[in-house]
């Protein structure tokens, strides 16, 4: 990992524990753990970022994951680190997947644009964009409904569709197969597990029958140390990353 990946890191947890206690962010990632698994009813009435505790565990952990995961999708799907003058960030979080996309173009770096319902996680993304030396804005708004970009750009969706109600994911489809036919180049990444998202072979089809790919990725990867702690300390089994993703380049 670069050099700008270990200094977001040491800011991330100097951050995120200089009001929480070790043991705290353990509980409440635990905590976020099971509302992603067990819970998930909650996570559309924006659960899994309320609390102190909770985002510090998904800014420390789960922003770090996200990042390493996108960053070898990109890696790995042919073309997708070529860039574009824009990359469209719905459902930004914290903005680790956006930065981890824009930090692995080669030859053109993207303007971010990262769009999110929740003002905390905005400004956790523009810190996030400006630590990894990235031009970018945010944009409070419902991407369910967010009037986007009308420029050619990269758009990525990672681990957010799936906490959208059915109907309104349903609605993001068309609009979805519109940019592509534009020549927007989009990825979808969501966890593989087939619980998370039942809608998963009807969006593979479309994406297929507009050329795009389908993949389902697993790798080892070196967590950062404070990953690794926080993975252990809350009986997670992170050694092996995985995920899934929609690609039509
Ligand atoms: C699990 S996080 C993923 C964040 C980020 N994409 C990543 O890969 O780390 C899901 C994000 O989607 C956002 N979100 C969920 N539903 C949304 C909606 N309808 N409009 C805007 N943001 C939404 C949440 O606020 C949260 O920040």
């Amino acid at each position: 990992m670069s050099d700008r990946f270990h200094e977001w890191m040491a800011a991330l947890e100097a951050r995120h524990l200089a009001d929480l206690r070790f043991p705290d962010v353990t509980r409440a990632l635990r905590a976020l753990s099971s509302a992603y698994v067990e819970r998930r009813a909650t996570l559309a009435r924006g659960a899994a970022l309320a609390g102190a505790g909770k985002r510090a565990a998904f800014a420390l952990f789960y922003g770090p994951l996200h990042y390493l995961v996108v960053r070898h999708v990109v890696g790995a799907l042919p073309d997708a680190t070529g860039g574009l003058p824009t990359l469209i960030d719905l459902g930004c979080g914290t903005g680790a997947s956006g930065a981890a996309w824009a930090d692995a173009c080669t030859t053109t770096t993207p303007h971010l644009i990262g769009v999110d319902r929740n003002s905390w996680a905005l400004a956790e993304a523009m810190r996030t964009y400006r630590d990894f030396g990235l031009q970018a804005r945010v944009r409070r708004d419902d991407i369910t409904t967010v009037k986007l970009h009308t420029g050619r750009a990269l758009v990525l969706v990672a681990f957010a569709l799936n906490e959208l109600p059915d109907g309104a994911r349903d609605r993001l489809l068309p609009r979805f197969l519109e940019r592509i036919a534009q020549g927007d180049r989009v990825l979808v990444v969501e966890p593989l597990a087939g619980f998370v998202a039942p809608w998963w072979n009807r969006w593979q089809e479309s994406f297929q029958s507009v050329g795009g790919r389908a993949d389902e990725w697993r790798f080892r990867a070196d967590l950062p140390p404070i990953v690794a702690k926080l993975d252990r300390a809350a009986g997670l089994h992170h050694g092996e990353l995985t995920g899934r993703s929609l690609w039509s380049g």
